[in-house]
């Protein structure tokens, strides 16, 4: 597939092409990722945020926003349920932070959840950019997955949705460093921002390609009321949804063994989303394990769903939704991308899972 076919496909309105593409895609999954979903139980323990985002509903200029920030003992213990569960992972996410205390704050729950759980439960940060050091430090308090989302390849749509001074570069830096110090990397982007051309998409997939990137999590853009780019001309809901499946499905033709996330900004916009996502070569699912009470004030986008389940009936209603699609969950398992040891080991040496 070449950049061209990308387009094309991302162009396309032809029914039969698209449903081709999803049974296409699906295939490949199976044959490089099998059909078993894991979790990743998510906590979203603060909304600080010492970014101005133009999409993001926490940005800092939001003041309409009740921000708050988890005690340690309450993310410990929401972890530890993810752990008796049987999720294998969890990711720890919040609003950008660099203070040495927030550094300082993390590494000292890293260490815990590591200390408590044998080192058997996983763990994947979700804390923006950050310098060398402190991915470091954080890496050997026991994080061995992280999230840092480019939301664009294109350098130039980078800076219309950001800040001036933002600076698409140092996302690049932080993603090299990442690789460098032994993180298996994640990345992404937003789906349907304004002025994102079809060419930007293909560029993103081949983006992942070329970067040699372990975890996709993308999905797409949901406008919130509350921030800049939202008076803008915007797609329709229905038409980023569409794109978001299309996305998961190119990225998985063309990349292959690399996890991919059915994102929770899918759900936002069908109910049924994530098992589309999944349908469409998403072999990821992170369901929202943040304590009920916090869910409301960590809207980067509208419409977020389960804003009022508390974490057990997210766990049924997803092992429900899992297996009426025929997939099983992957329990107790960390569940790494293979194109992670592919990429380390030239595919000699098997993951070495500690809960396997
Ligand atoms: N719509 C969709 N995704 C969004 N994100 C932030 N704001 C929005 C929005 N309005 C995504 C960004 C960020 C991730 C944590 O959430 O890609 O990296
Ligand atoms: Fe900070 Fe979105 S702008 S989390």
């Amino acid at each position: 597939m070449n950049k061209n076919q990308i387009i094309d496909i991302l162009k396309t309105q032809d029914e039969a092409v698209i449903q081709e593409l999803f049974k296409k895609a699906y295939q490949i999954k199976q044959q490089h990722v099998g059909s078993t979903v894991f979790f990743r139980g998510i906590i979203e323990f603060s909304n600080i945020c010492t970014k101005d985002c133009f999409y993001c509903g926490i940005r800092k200029s939001n003041k309409k926003v009740y921000r708050f920030s988890m005690t340690a003992q309450d993310i410990i213990r929401a972890s530890l349920w993810a752990y008796e569960q049987g999720y294998g992972s969890i990711v720890l996410q919040s609003g950008e932070r660099s203070d040495e205390d927030f550094v300082e704050f993390i590494e000292d729950i890293l260490l815990e959840i590591k200390k408590l759980t044998l080192n058997k439960l996983g763990i994947t940060l979700s804390l923006g950019e950050q310098s060398f050091e402190t991915f470091k430090r954080w890496f050997d308090a026991g994080a061995h997955r992280y999230l840092l989302r480019i939301e664009t390849s294109d350098q130039n749509l980078y800076k219309k949705i950001h800040p001036k001074g933002s600076d698409h570069k140092n996302r690049l830096k932080c993603l090299k460093m990442l690789g460098e110090i032994g993180y298996q990397v994640g990345t992404g982007v937003m789906i349907g921002l304004p002025f994102q051309t079809y060419e930007n998409l293909a560029d993103d997939i081949l983006f992942f390609k070329e970067w040699d990137i372990d975890m996709i999590g993308m999905g797409p853009y949901i406008v919130h009321k509350d921030t800049p780019l939202a008076s803008l001309d915007n797609n329709t809901p229905e038409t980023n949804f569409m794109l978001g499946l299309k996305m998961i499905a190119l990225a998985r033709i063309y990349l292959k063994d690399v996890n991919i996330a059915a994102t929770t900004a899918l759900q936002a916009l069908d109910p049924l989303g994530r098992e589309k996502g999944l349908q469409a070569g998403a072999n990821i699912i992170m369901p929202n394990i943040t304590p009920v009470e916090y869910r409301a004030n960590y809207l980067l986008y509208e419409d977020k769903p389960c804003l009022d389940e508390n974490a057990a009936m997210c766990r049924s209603c997803l092992e429900n939704r899992i297996s009426s699609i025929g997939e099983t969950i992957g329990f107790c398992q960390w569940g790494d991308s293979p194109h992670f040891f592919k990429r380390k080991n030239a595919g000699k040496e098997k993951e070495k899972n500690p809960l396997s």
